[in-house]
């Protein structure tokens, strides 16, 4: 099929690269030139683990370009990824949205077949019938489920495994009213064997926030019972092996932690919270998820006191800043509410991601950046572990004092260890 995309952030670049291995002829429309420049040289316009070897296997079956009208002429699905971000109270900021839907329309105006227009960005229930709709029916002057099709199909894509989860779905949900979209919608992913779950656009949109909530519920939970178990000194990570072997629990994504970061979940949950609250919903358990998130990073501080009470002047390093392993995205990353603290109480901070730190010096450029994680340890009277990359797990952390916001097995041969949960 001939598909385009709207926005290459990690979901379109991924998704689109995807079907373009699938044998599709894909567009990517972004209006940004230097991310157009750099997809068209095969370039990935971020990083993302296995992105740049697929773009360059199959670089004669995209193009990028900034012209609507010309991408939606020549395909015959376009998807929707660009981002939704948070506005400052939390609810979702639907700006790129509307813009994505007014280009959409425009360029929908003169076409003569009929197009399908598919909502993959995370948006809260209601926004694809009640804002995406009317603003492409008014700009194409066409009339929705009848001249045009559009459907929801949320992204489940973990950043960081991103091309592996798009091959590998656990399932594949499909919110549409009429057949055309839905036929559309199967062929595309007809080489797929996991459940296709079709149902309506509502439903689809609140899947995806039920899912990220679930999970962000899930890491709190994990946590609220991890800082009772480091309190009577249990590990988390034993009392959650024995709790996930019940098959109704499910072991994965249980790690007790310094909580979860990233661009999705600190955003979903608290769009979800404000959208509940605007039709007169108190979410209460959302809003505990959220206040244990915030606090869990601090546990780290409280830790480190333990053992250098005084942080003034002290040598402190922080080895992770992205928000999860196998990324160098710092979005909501636990590093940063470490760090401020860190800079609050006058610690020296010295730091040290694989992937990450170009991001962080643009908020915190008076940190000493190491050039490898060695080079932290030898230079640190304490050591943070805040992202949990492997290649922290072959560090000599013999003699130092290390608080542990992830579990790394080896930093356990330490003069000093402490978990955060364990
Ligand atoms: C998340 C979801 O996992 C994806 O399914 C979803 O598509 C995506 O959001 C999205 O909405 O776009 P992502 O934010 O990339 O994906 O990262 P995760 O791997 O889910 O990790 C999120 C955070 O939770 C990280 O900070 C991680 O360290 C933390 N985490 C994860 C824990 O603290 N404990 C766990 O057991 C798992």
């Amino acid at each position: 099929m001939k598909v385009s995309i709207v926005g290459s952030g990690y979901v379109g670049i991924v998704t689109g690269i995807g079907f373009a291995e699938l044998n599709n002829e894909v567009i990517f429309i972004d209006i940004d030139k230097d991310k157009v420049e750099k997809i068209n040289s095969a370039k990935p316009p971020l990083y993302e683990k296995g992105l740049e070897e697929l773009m360059k296997k199959n670089r004669d079956k995209y193009v990028a370009t900034s012209d609507y009208k010309r991408a939606i002429e020549y395909t015959d699905v376009t998807f929707i990824c660009v981002g939704t971000p948070s506005k400052k109270d939390g609810s979702i900021d639907l700006k790129f949205i509307k813009s994505a839907a007014v280009e959409i329309g425009k360029a929908l105006k003169d076409k003569g077949d009929f197009h399908v227009v598919v909502v993959k960005s995370t948006v809260v229930p209601g926004t694809t019938e009640d804002v995406i709709k009317p603003t492409i029916e008014e700009k194409s002057k066409k009339k929705s489920f009848e001249d045009f099709g559009l459907a929801v199909n949320p992204e489940f894509l973990r950043e960081g495994n991103a091309i592996e989860d798009f091959f590998n779905p656990d399932r594949i949900v499909i919110g549409a009213k009429e057949e055309k979209s839905k036929k559309s919608l199967n062929e595309l992913y007809s080489s797929f064997e996991c459940p296709k779950f079709f149902t309506d656009i509502k439903t689809a949109e609140m899947i995806k926030y039920a899912s990220n909530a679930f999970l962000a519920t899930k890491i709190s939970f994990a946590n609220e019972i991890g800082n009772i178990c480091k309190k009577l000194g249990i590990d988390a990570y034993d009392v959650f092996k024995g709790v996930g072997l019940d098959h109704r629990i499910n072991p994965s994504f249980f790690r007790a932690g310094i909580g979860f970061g990233g661009s999705c979940f600190p955003k979903d949950v608290k769009a979800l919270m404000a959208k509940a609250e605007e039709v007169g919903e108190n979410p209460r358990l959302l809003k505990a998820v959220i206040e244990i998130n915030e606090k869990q990073p601090l546990k780290l501080i409280e830790l480190l006191k333990k053992h250098v009470s005084k942080l003034e002047g002290e040598k402190i390093g922080v080895l992770g800043l992205a928000f999860k392993p196998d990324t160098d995205d710092i979005r909501e990353s636990r590093a940063i509410p470490i760090v401020e603290t860190l800079i609050k109480e006058g610690a020296e901070i010295i730091a040290y991601d694989p992937k990450a730190m170009n991001n962080f010096a643009k908020i915190f450029p008076q940190l000493k950046y190491a050039n490898s994680a060695d080079e932290v340890i030898a230079n640190s009277d304490a050591v943070l572990i805040v992202t949990e990359w492997e290649e922290f797990e072959k560090l000599n952390y013999k003699g130092k004092i290390v608080i542990d916001g992830r579990r790394v097995e080896r930093a356990r041969e330490a003069k000093i260890y402490e978990g955060v949960c364990w």
